[in-house]
C-alpha cells in the first residue's frame, strides 16, 4: 500500500467511507504527531471512533504499520469494542486485506486489556528472566486466596508481629473439626478431631545495650497431634504440631 497524504476531515471521511466528518478537536487528535499525548473526553463523545480513525490515518499516511499499533484498555468489553472498531475501520479503508497476498496471517493491531497484555508478555518472554512459559498472572481473588491460605496454615512463631512484654506464654487453639469424609460420604463418615491446644513459652534477656538473648519452648506440654482419620499420613502436619516439644535460643545483636 502506497502512503498518501490526507489533509482534511473530508479527505479522511472519504478514505474511511464514513458519512460523518471529524470535528476540529477530533481532527487535531487524529493528526497529532507521534509523541505522547493525552486526550480527555466525556462519555459518548466519540473517543473510540477517534482512536480507530487515528489508526487509519497513521496507517494510510504511512507513519505506522497496523501491527505496530498497541491499544490497551481496562476492561475486556472495552478491549473487544476497540479491537472490532479499529479492525473494521482499517478494513473499510482498504488498509487491511482479508487475506494477505502471500497467504500469511494478516498482521493487525494488538488490542487487549492491561492484564491480558502483561500475561501474554510474560508467556512469550518470561523465560529470559527465568519464568517458565506456563507462569500465569494471577487475579486479585486468587492472590487473596493464596495469601489467606499461607496465613491460615502457618503454625510457627510470628516474631516480627509480636512485641509484647516478656516472658510470654502463648496459647494456640484449634477447634474440633469434622473429618473430610463427613462431606464426601456423610453416611459412613470417619470420626473428626477434638479441639486442640498448644502452649509456647518464650522470654528475652537483654545482656547489654547491643545483645539480647531470646529463648523459648515450643509445644511446652509435648502435645501429640490427633489422628486425622481421612488423611493419608495419619494426621495433618499443616494443622497440628508433629514435632513435639522443642527448644530454641537466639541472640540478637544491634550494631
Ligand atoms: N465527528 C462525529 N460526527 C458524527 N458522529 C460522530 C462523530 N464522532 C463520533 N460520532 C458517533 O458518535 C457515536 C459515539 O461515538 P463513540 O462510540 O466513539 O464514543 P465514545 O466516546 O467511545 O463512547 P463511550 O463513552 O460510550 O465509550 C458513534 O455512533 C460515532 O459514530
Ligand atoms: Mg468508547
Amino acid at each position: 500500500m502506497t502512503p498518501r497524504a490526507i489533509g482534511s476531515p473530508a479527505e479522511l471521511a472519504a478514505a474511511m467511507k464514513t458519512p460523518w466528518e471529524a470535528s476540529e478537536q477530533q481532527w487535531a487528535a487524529i493528526t497529532a504527531p507521534l509523541t505522547p499525548a493525552v486526550v480527555v473526553a466525556g462519555a459518548g463523545s466519540g473517543k473510540t471512533t477517534l482512536m480507530a480513525a487515528r489508526v487509519v490515518y497513521l496507517v494510510l499516511t504511512g507513519q505506522v504499520r497496523p501491527e505496530e499499533v498497541l491499544g490497551l484498555t481496562f476492561t475486556t468489553k472495552a478491549a473487544s469494542e476497540l479491537r472490532t472498531r479499529i479492525r473494521e475501520a482499517l478494513r473499510d479503508a482498504g488498509a487491511l486485506d482479508e487475506v494477505a497476498d502471500d497467504g500469511e496471517d494478516v498482521l493487525e493491531p494488538t488490542v487487549a486489556t492491561y492484564n491480558a497484555y502483561a500475561a501474554a508478555l510474560l508467556t512469550d518472554h518470561g523465560l529470559r528472566i527465568g519464568h517458565e512459559p506456563d507462569t500465569r498472572v494471577i487475579t486479585d481473588a486468587a492472590r487473596y486466596q493464596l495469601g489467606a491460605r499461607v496465613v491460615d496454615r502457618y503454625t510457627g512463631e510470628i516474631v516480627l508481629l509480636s512485641d509484647e512484654d516478656d516472658p510470654q506464654l502463648r496459647w494456640r487453639f484449634t477447634d474440633k473439626m469434622a473429618d473430610v469424609t463427613s462431606v464426601v460420604r456423610p453416611n459412613s463418615a470417619l470420626p473428626g478431631t477434638p479441639s486442640y491446644s498448644l502452649f509456647d513459652l518464650s522470654g528475652r534477656v537483654k545482656l547489654n545495650s547491643a545483645l539480647t538473648l531470646r529463648a523459648g519452648i515450643t509445644n511446652l506440654f509435648d502435645k501429640k497431634p490427633p489422628l486425622v482419620a481421612g488423611s493419608f499420613s495419619g494426621t495433618s502436619p499443616g494443622t497440628f504440631d508433629v514435632e513435639g516439644r522443642s527448644f530454641f535460643v537466639g541472640v540478637r545483636a544491634n550494631f
